[in-house]
């Protein structure tokens, strides 16, 4: 079997844990933007399909419409097939898996690939409501924005792509508790899990996008 001490053939994972709305996205964005890593959304991969009507796409709905977890037999199933197709050196930044022990798992024994650290994005419940509800999205490229702290230079429009800038269905009030409620029943687990393997990192995220950049840019240095 290949091991990470087998350099050249294993893709390094980054893997960003935190709530919804702690700016995972936003920084996984920022830094493939400047860098050379590889953003990986499992969100954006779920939003796709469902754009694009597949059996993957209709089963998600169903629980994303409601702020559920889609089952872990089918995320661990996805993330699987996707981290399949990288090419070999590929430095990932994991955005929205693992989000529970099963999944950490199952990405753990997952062979080819090696996760070198998880990031705990840290923020008070109180912050995220406001950023969430406030959050709007390119229907194109999922480029996040916000309706106060981060809005794109023409009104609407995305500056990365041009593309329609919208709300998220799953952005509004009562749904976004929702998220938040199993974010905390999982996360104990999955922050106890790394902690044990010594690969956690923590940041405080209630603090200017560019200044949480800075200080990813030095951990992933
Ligand atoms: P997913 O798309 O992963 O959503 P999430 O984890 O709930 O995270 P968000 O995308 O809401 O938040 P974020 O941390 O990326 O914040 P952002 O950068 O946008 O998952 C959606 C659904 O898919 C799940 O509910 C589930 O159903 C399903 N799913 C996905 N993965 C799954 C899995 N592994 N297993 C099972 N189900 C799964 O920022 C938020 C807002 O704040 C933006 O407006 C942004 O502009 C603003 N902002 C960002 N940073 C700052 C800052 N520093 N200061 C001020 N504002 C900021």
């Amino acid at each position: 079997m290949r091991s990470f001490a087998d350099a050249e053939v294993s893709v390094r994972i980054t893997v960003f844990l935190g709530a919804p709305g702690s700016g995972k996205g936003t920084q996984a964005k920022m830094l493939s933007q400047r860098e050379r890593f590889v953003h990986l959304s499992t969100g954006d991969i779920l939003r796709n399909a469902i754009k694009e009507g597949t059996a993957l796409g209709k089963e998600a709905k169903t629980f994303m419409d409601k702020g559920e977890l889609v089952p872990d037999s089918t995320m661990i199933g996805l993330i699987k097939d996707t981290l399949s197709q990288l090419k070999p050196n590929q430095h990932v930044i994991l955005d929205g898996f693992p989000r529970t022990v099963a999944q950490a798992e199952a990405l753990n024994t997952n062979s080819d690939t090696h996760v070198d650290q998880a990031i705990l994005f840290e923020i008070a419940d109180s912050l995220l409501i406001e950023r969430l509800t406030g959050r709007r999205v390119c229907k194109q490229c999922g480029q996040p924005f916000h309706t106060k702290h981060i809005r794109p230079k023409q009104d609407g429009v995305c500056d990365q792509c041009g593309g329609e800038v919208v709300q998220r269905s799953d952005d509004h009030e009562d749904v976004v508790r929702r998220r938040l409620e199993i974010f905390h029943a999982q996360n104990k687990g999955l922050v106890d899990y790394y902690a044990k393997k010594q690969n956690l990192r923590r940041i405080n995220v209630d603090q200017p996008a560019d200044s949480v950049q800075q200080i990813l840019m030095e951990l992933l240095k």
